[in-house]
């Protein structure tokens, strides 16, 4: 065969991974091939292939009978709205997507690119884990990965899409990552399958109950992301992407923005009347930011918690707001974990930060006690002191106890700090409170229940208002609602130059 044929034959094999069959079996499953997927994810005609003939090396097994060119992974850059990123989509006509020597090489190579170049990597999964054929050549491989993942971690953003099962090894790299995404139905992450999972347990459970989709976005908070298929996923990549720089040492691109009147008079009649009624802080949000920039950040796990991006007058910004129609907005192990890792992302990532406020403290109960809410609560506590973007809070309603502390008071290095006239700081509720300060007054007095009442209003009345804070120039503005978005605006412009300088040390020792 002449040079050029040959040439061409073997491009026209990797095209064509395991086969056409393979691809139509894909298609069946309502699942795109790995090529179709970076089709959609990629400006047209941007994407630019690293490694497509490279051919794995395992002679065990008959497997030198069964070589197919690029050896499951297609991977390369492209650019997303004319901005670079690096890419591998793994191929499941190929050994299941499964990940041998060769197939991490190939990884591994995109990902040193893409720190050198400080560029995101999107890694498009779809695998049965190592490559059983090849043993220990293929667990260095996953290790191979997992250490480049974190070398880039909090140096360029690491986004994994999960687009069909992703076992074993499969999953330890996309945790480590900033974000995964699952589609329904068709995708699942576990590091034991429901086989295993029945031998050594006794349990009997579905792929998709053990970790499908839903499994891991609402129970245990593994995905950031669902959606219905694969095409949505890729989507809300691109999207998702709009907010973030192109790595720590950049900023986020900036949207054209044209200042009107920004006065959002719907939000003056927001709060109730009654202080232990719910509200939904999303609407609150929706209010403040740019039209239709919030994109939530894990919307169905630890929902007393609301988490995501947006847009205010252009700027990417980071949101975290206690959600008063779930759970009270009370905090909890997974509101803090959720939040306290975004809060993270968005700081390694020169994203500022605004933090909404109305919390009547952590959640009681030997349930949060004996799981850890001391270490786990530590976590947001120390993120949002830790960062050192540019941070503004404003307290909507409640900021009780230990939780008015972690929520971004000035104490923790918060730049701005606005309350709503309807904003109640306190050590804690006034029942609770009159209950123990006046415990002997009230025993003794004649009629103990109007005592109670007595004292209780005692202390709404001092405290149940952010003037006391206000006073002490914890709180710099008590501002009325209506004009909270334009005050964000000027308040983060006004930031935007923030320079903090930090302790010199290797790393700090995060409550993990
Ligand atoms: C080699 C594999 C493979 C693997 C699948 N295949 N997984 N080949 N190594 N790990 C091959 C199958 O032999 C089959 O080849 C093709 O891929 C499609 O697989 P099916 O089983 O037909 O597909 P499906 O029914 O959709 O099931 C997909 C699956 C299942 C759930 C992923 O294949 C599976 O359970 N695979 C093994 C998962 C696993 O235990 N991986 C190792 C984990 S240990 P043919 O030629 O028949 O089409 C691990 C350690 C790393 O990863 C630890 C690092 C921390």
């Amino acid at each position: 065969m002449d040079k050029i044929a040959l040439l061409k034959e073997k491009k026209q094999q990797a095209l064509l991974g395991g086969g056409a069959k393979r691809i139509e079996a894909q298609h069946k499953k309502g699942k795109l091939s790995a090529r179709e997927r970076l089709q959609l994810l990629l400006d047209e005609g941007s994407f630019e292939e690293i490694g497509m003939l490279v051919t794995h090396r395992c002679r065990d097994f008959g497997m030198e009978k069964e070589v197919y060119q690029g050896d499951g992974v297609v991977t390369g850059y492209g650019t997303i709205n004319g901005r670079t990123v690096y890419v591998f989509s793994q191929d499941f006509t190929v050994f299941g997507g499964s990940l041998s020597e060769t197939h991490a090489e190939k990884i591994v190579k995109i990902m040193e690119l893409a720190m050198q170049n400080g560029a995101p990597v999107i890694g498009l999964n779809d695998s049965g884990g190592a490559r059983i054929q090849e043993g220990v050549v293929s667990l260095g491989g996953y290790a191979d990965i997992f250490y480049r993942n974190v070398q880039a971690s909090g140096v360029i953003p690491q986004i994994s899409a999960i687009l069909g099962p992703c076992a074993g090894g499969a999953v330890y790299s996309p945790a480590i990552t900033d974000f995964i995404m699952m589609a329904e139905n068709t995708s699942y992450m576990f590091v034991t399958g429901p086989n295993v999972v029945k031998t050594v347990t006794h349990e009997t459970v579905t792929s998709e109950e053990l970790g499908g989709a839903l499994t891991h976005a609402s129970k245990s908070g593994v995905t950031h992301f669902t959606y219905a298929n694969e095409v949505e996923c890729i989507n809300n990549i691109k999207r998702l992407l709009s907010y973030m720089p192109q790595n720590c040492e950049e900023d986020a691109p900036r949207y054209a923005y044209e200042a009107g009147d920004e006065r959002r008079p719907a939000l003056n009649n927001v709060i109730p009347a009654n202080p232990n009624q719910p509200y939904d802080i999303k609407e609150v949000i929706a209010e403040l930011v740019d039209s239709e920039s919030f994109m939530e950040v894990h919307k169905d796990f630890a929902e007393n918690i609301v988490v995501g991006f947006a847009r205010m007058g252009g700027r990417s910004i980071g949101i975290v707001a206690n959600q008063p129609a779930f759970l009270a907005g009370v905090l909890d192990i997974n509101s803090s974990r959720k939040s306290g890792r975004f809060v993270r992302f968005c700081d390694a990532f020169n994203i500022p930060l605004l933090v909404l406020v109305d919390v009547p403290g952590f959640l009681p109960g030997t349930d949060q006690e004996w799981n850890g809410i001391i270490i786990n609560g530590a976590k947001l506590l120390y993120a949002l002191s830790e960062a050192t973007v540019p941070k503004i809070t404003v307290i909507t309603r409640k900021a009780y106890g230990g939780a008015y502390d972690v929520m971004n008071s000035k104490h923790i290095g918060a730049d701005l700090n606005y309350a709503w006239p309807t904003a109640e700081i306190a050590v804690m509720g006034a029942k609770g409170a009159a209950e123990i300060i006046f415990k002997k007054e009230i025993a003794e007095a004649t009629d103990p229940e109007a005592k109670l009442k007595e004292k209780e209003n005692e202390y709404t009345e001092k405290f149940a208002n952010p003037y006391g804070a206000a006073a002490r120039g914890y709180i710099d503005e008590v501002i009325m609602p209506e004009e909270t978005r334009g005050k964000l605006i000027r308040g983060f412009k006004m930031l935007e130059n923030k320079v903090a300088k930090m302790p010199k040390r290797k790393h700090g020792n995060i409550p993990l």
